[in-house]
C-alpha cells in the first residue's frame, strides 16, 4: 500500500477552471472520501490521480513516487466505477482473472489471487457465472474482486454504490468498511452522498466547484463545520439556517436578530460587530421541546417516523425542522416553545459564509 498526494493541481475543461489549486494528502491505509455536489469535480480529480486526465499544472504522487508524467498502467492504482463495466461473454472468473493474465501471471498465482479475492468478497459460488446472471450488488463485488486481485498501492472508487438499491447499498456500505478496517488498504472514494462518506470515512474532503472546502475527521465536519457550505452539506436531516445581524446585549453577550424583529440568544465569546450579517445554524437533532422559551416553532407538517418525530414549520421567517427523539401529539398549526442548544449553535458571517472566530 501507499500514500497519495495532490499538490497545487490545477484542470480546465476550455474555458471552465474545474479544478483549482488541489492540495490532498492520503495517508498510506487510510480511508478518505471525497465528497460534494455532483459537478464539483469529483470524478475529474480521481481521473487525474488515476492519470486517465492530465493535469494542466501541479504534481501527483503515489507511495513516494511522482506519477503525473507517467501513463495509467505504471501508476499501481485500480479503480472501481459506478458502471461496473464487467465483460458480459466472460464468466465472473475470467472477468477478475482477465487482468494478471495480461500481465502474463503464471496460473497457479492466478489461481491463488482469485481464491484470495473470492474468500474476502464471498463470490466463490459465483465463478462460473456471466455477468448476466447476477444481481447489482452481484455485480458490484465482482468489479471489487477485478480491482483487488492485482493488490494495486491504491483503490480509486467513483460512486461504486449509487447504482444499487437503498437496502444493498447500505449493506455493501457495511461490507466496504468492515473490509477495510481488515485490510487496511489506501482508499480515496469519490461519492455525492453524505451518509456515505461520513458513515465510510477516516477523514472526509468535502469538495465544491472545483475547491476543498475543508477536510478533517467525519466529526469534526459535524461538530465544527469551517463555512456554510459544510455546514449544510455535512448532516442530515440538514443543518437549519437563521439569517439576521448581531446585537450586543446590555449584559454582555451577544443576539441575532432577525429581519422580523425577533432575537436569538447567541453563544458566549463570539467575535462579532454590532450590525454584522450572520447566520446562524442549527441542527434538527439538537433542537427539542421546552416549556418556556423565546424561541418558538410555529408548526406546519409533523412526520411521524417510528421512534422519531420530525417536525418542520417557521421560527421567525426561516423554515425550521426539527427532530425530535420520541412521539408527539403535537398538531399543524400549533406554536411550540423550543428548548435553545446554545452550546450546540454555530454562527457564520453571512458575506463570507465562514465560521464566526472565538474571542478566547
Ligand atoms: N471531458 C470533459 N469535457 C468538458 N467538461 C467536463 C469534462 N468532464 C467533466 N467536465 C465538467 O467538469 C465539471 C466537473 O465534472 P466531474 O468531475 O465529473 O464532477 P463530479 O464527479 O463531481 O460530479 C462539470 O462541470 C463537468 O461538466
Ligand atoms: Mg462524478
Amino acid at each position: 500500500m501507499a500514500s497519495v498526494s495532490v499538490r497545487r493541481v490545477n484542470k480546465r475543461f476550455g474555458a471552465t477552471a474545474v479544478l483549482r489549486d488541489i492540495d490532498l494528502e492520503v495517508a498510506d491505509g487510510e480511508f478518505v472520501v471525497l465528497v460534494g455536489p455532483s459537478g464539483c469535480g469529483k470524478s475529474t480529480l480521481l481521473n487525474c490521480i488515476a492519470g486517465l486526465e492530465a493535469i494542466d499544472s501541479g504534481e501527483v504522487w503515489i507511495g513516494g513516487r511522482r506519477v503525473d508524467t507517467i501513463p495509467p498502467k505504471d501508476r499501481d492504482i485500480a479503480m472501481v466505477f459506478q458502471a461496473y463495466a464487467l465483460y458480459p461473454n466472460m464468466t465472473v472468473r475470467e472477468n477478475i482473472v482477465f487482468g494478471l493474465e495480461m500481465r502474463g501471471l503464471p496460473a497457479a498465482a492466478q489461481a491463488a489471487a482469485l481464491q484470495r479475492v473470492a474468500t474476502l468478497l464471498q463470490i466463490g459460488a459465483l465463478l462460473d457465472r456471466k455477468p448476466a446472471q447476477l444481481s447489482g450488488g452481484q455485480r458490484q463485488r465482482v468489479a471489487m474482486g477485478r480491482a483487488m486481485v492485482r493488490e494495486p498501492a491504491v483503490f480509486l472508487f467513483d460512486e461504486p454504490l449509487s447504482n444499487l438499491d437503498a437496502k444493498l447499498r447500505v449493506q455493501m456500505r457495511a461490507e466496504l468498511k468492515a473490509l477495510h478496517q481488515r485490510l487496511r488498504q489506501t482508499v480515496l472514494y469519490v461519492t455525492h452522498d453524505q451518509v456515505e462518506a461520513m458513515t465510510l470515512a477516516d477523514r472526509i474532503v468535502v469538495m465544491n466547484e472545483g475547491r476543498i472546502e475543508q477536510a478533517g475527521a467525519p466529526t469534526m465536519l459535524y461538530d465544527r463545520p469551517d463555512n456554510v457550505f459544510v455546514a449544510g452539506f455535512i448532516g442530515s436531516p440538514a443543518m437549519n439556517f437563521i439569517a439576521g445581524r448581531a446585537r450586543a446585549e446590555p449584559g454582555g453577550g451577544w443576539s441575532l436578530v432577525a429581519s422580523d424583529g425577533a432575537a436569538f440568544p447567541l453563544p458566549r465569546g463570539l467575535a462579532l460587530a454590532v450590525g454584522q450579517a450572520i447566520t446562524l445554524g442549527v441542527r434538527p437533532e439538537h433542537l427539542a421541546l421546552a416549556s418556556e422559551s423565546p424561541v418558538r416553532l410555529k408548526v406546519d407538517i409533523v412526520e411521524p417516523n417510528g421512534d422519531e418525530t420530525h417536525l418542520y414549520g417557521l421560527v421567525g421567517q426561516d423554515l425550521v425542522g426539527v427532530r425530535l427523539h420520541r412521539r408527539t401529539a403535537i398538531a399543524p398549526g400549533e406554536s411550540v416553545p423550543l428548548a435553545w442548544p446554545l452550546d450546540r449553535l454555530h454562527a457564520f458571517d453571512s458575506a463570507s459564509g465562514r465560521r464566526v472566530a472565538s474571542v478566547e
